[in-house]
């Protein structure tokens, strides 16, 4: 059977075309009711038409050049155009993963030099730039952790993963995937791991801990030290989930709290973009005893250096877990980490995190009366606050996030983490000025005050954009795409 599909040429008659033997391959996979049985109604516009349709709905996004943007966990706020520039520079744009090795000498260094920076500041051995993403490392490190164990004969016997209560969502999923049974472990009244509800958890079925500190209520585990050991003492080893660590760089280091395994998110703490979900990096650092597991290939110095070879591939690790990335991660991503740390260099970097946490208690504290903390504290780089009173006008923190929208500005993290309800998760970043911090806290404050004179209208936000309330999920999940542009 020779398939035929239709192809739509603007300006032209609907074509049938027929299918290449390889396209009429995939097309017969397809099952039923998958295939159009029509051209699709594209419209016909001109480049400028099109030009400004997008324009158009770009300017209805928030976005951090244009807004402040609190978000709290996950993102870095701060792309500097640098960056992008030097991820764009054609000696290391346009180098193909396949080119020879010679040729790519300039890439290699930078990666190598790179895994130098992240040990420094992480205090670990060596460092995996492979990994694609903040979950993807933590996938990465647990199946360190689980051939570590395999290799020392207990395989069937270190089964389980700890996890506490405040961690990010991600880590329990994570050990999950890599093959563990997870055990969650509570916090205490200071939003810190419960140490007597670990030492009930712990025993000789303990593969490790996944810790993410400072935690999900941006609050350093003041009890970092005596975690390790409890965990230590019982066989099991410590992964510290390093995506928070734009709030201690140049302070303390998970490598000198005795930690086994760090992964860092590039696309937060080296401000890196990580728009939609990707693409980022999570390089995974290790210490010691995980360090014969590292993934393939590894970037190391040529055995023999020529002038023209300095540095070289190596797949030469017996106990390597392998490959993990087709290729060797989001070379372009750590570039734009790499600047990033030579641009700010050691007392930069140090100085970013004390401004991170400073904006934070700052916020914190202007804000603190009217939207108080779950945990009344001095926090590191972000804060989880709750509606406060609002909520006895039947204000909920969706409300006081649409409103927001209203006055200019992005949302913080609502509802995560799941330990505090009506959960606002506010990170105001180390590089906005003093007067957009005091701006927020105004508006808040306002909100605030409307939540007690008019909570109808926080009901209705946002109000003042082109669409109003969605039903989210139902958006997402069934969107209703149609093309707006009339000029
Ligand atoms: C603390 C923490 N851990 C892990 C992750 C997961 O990172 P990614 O989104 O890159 O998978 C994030 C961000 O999402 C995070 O904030």
């Amino acid at each position: 059977m020779q398939l035929i599909y239709e192809r739509s040429v603007p300006g032209r008659k609907t074509s049938q075309v027929p299918a290449c033997d390889v396209a009429e391959e995939s097309l017969e996979k397809l099952s039923g009711g998958i295939l159009r049985d029509k051209a699709a109604e594209l419209p016909e516009v001109s480049e400028l038409q099109a030009v400004r349709h997008f324009m158009e709905l770009s300017g209805e996004n928030l976005g951090v050049d244009c807004n402040f943007y609190p978000l709290g966990s996950c993102t870095m706020k701060y792309n500097p155009k640098v960056n992008e520039a030097v991820a764009a520079l054609p000696g290391f744009a346009g180098v193909h993963p396949y080119v020879e090795i010679y040729r790519a000498q300039g890439t290699l260094r930078m990666l190598y030099n790179l895994e130098q920076y992240l040990c420094e500041i992480t205090g670990m051995k060596a460092f995996t730039l492979a990994p694609m993403a903040g979950a993807h490392g933590e996938f990465v490190g647990m199946s360190m952790i689980r051939a570590y164990h395999d290799h020392r004969g207990e395989k069937n016997q270190r089964t389980t993963v700890l996890v506490p209560d405040s961690s990010h969502g991600t880590n329990p999923a994570s050990a999950a995937i890599a093959g563990f049974d997870i055990k969650a472990v509570k916090s205490n009244e200071r939003g810190e791991v419960d140490l007597d509800d670990l030492r009930a958890h712990c025993d000789e079925h303990t593969a490790g801990i996944m810790l993410t500190n400072p935690n999900t209520l941006g609050l350093f585990e003041t009890k970092i030290l005596e975690i390790q050991k409890i965990v230590h003492g019982v066989g099991g080893l410590l992964y510290y989930d390093g995506a928070n660590l734009n709030a201690i760089m140049g302070k303390c280091r998970p490598g000198d709290m005795g930690f086994d395994v760090v992964h860092l998110n590039l696309h937060k703490t080296f401000s890196t973009p990580h728009g939609g979900g990707g693409p980022g990096s999570g390089p995974v650092g290790v210490s010691e005893r995980l360090l014969p597991f590292l993934p393939t290939p590894r970037v190391v110095k040529a055995p023999v250096e020529t002038p023209e070879i300095e540095f070289v591939w190596s797949r030469d690790f017996p106990l390597s877990i392998g490959r993990v990335a087709t290729f060797y991660g989001n070379v372009g991503v750590c570039l734009k980490a790499y600047a990033y740390i030579r641009s700010l260099g050691a007392a930069g970097l140090k100085e970013a995190s004390e401004d991170a946490v400073l904006a934070a208690n700052y916020l914190r504290v202007k804000l603190r009366e009217k939207f108080p903390t779950a945990y009344d504290r001095i926090c590191m780089h972000e804060f989880v606050a709750t509606p406060g009173q609002a909520l006895d006008k039947g204000v909920h923190t969706l409300d006081i996030a649409k409103r927001l929208i209203d006055n200019g500005i992005h949302p913080p993290t609502i509802y995560f983490p799941l330990i505090v309800p009506e959960a606002i998760m506010i990170e105001p970043t180390e590089t906005e000025p003093l007067a957009v911090l005091d701006h927020f806290a105004d508006v808040m404050l306002k909100i605030a005050d409307e939540a007690q004179s008019d909570p109808e209208l926080l009901h209705h936000a946002p109000v003042t954009t082109s669409i109003g309330r969605l039903d989210e999920t139902a958006a997402a999940r069934k969107p209703k795409l149609a093309y707006g542009c009339q000029g």
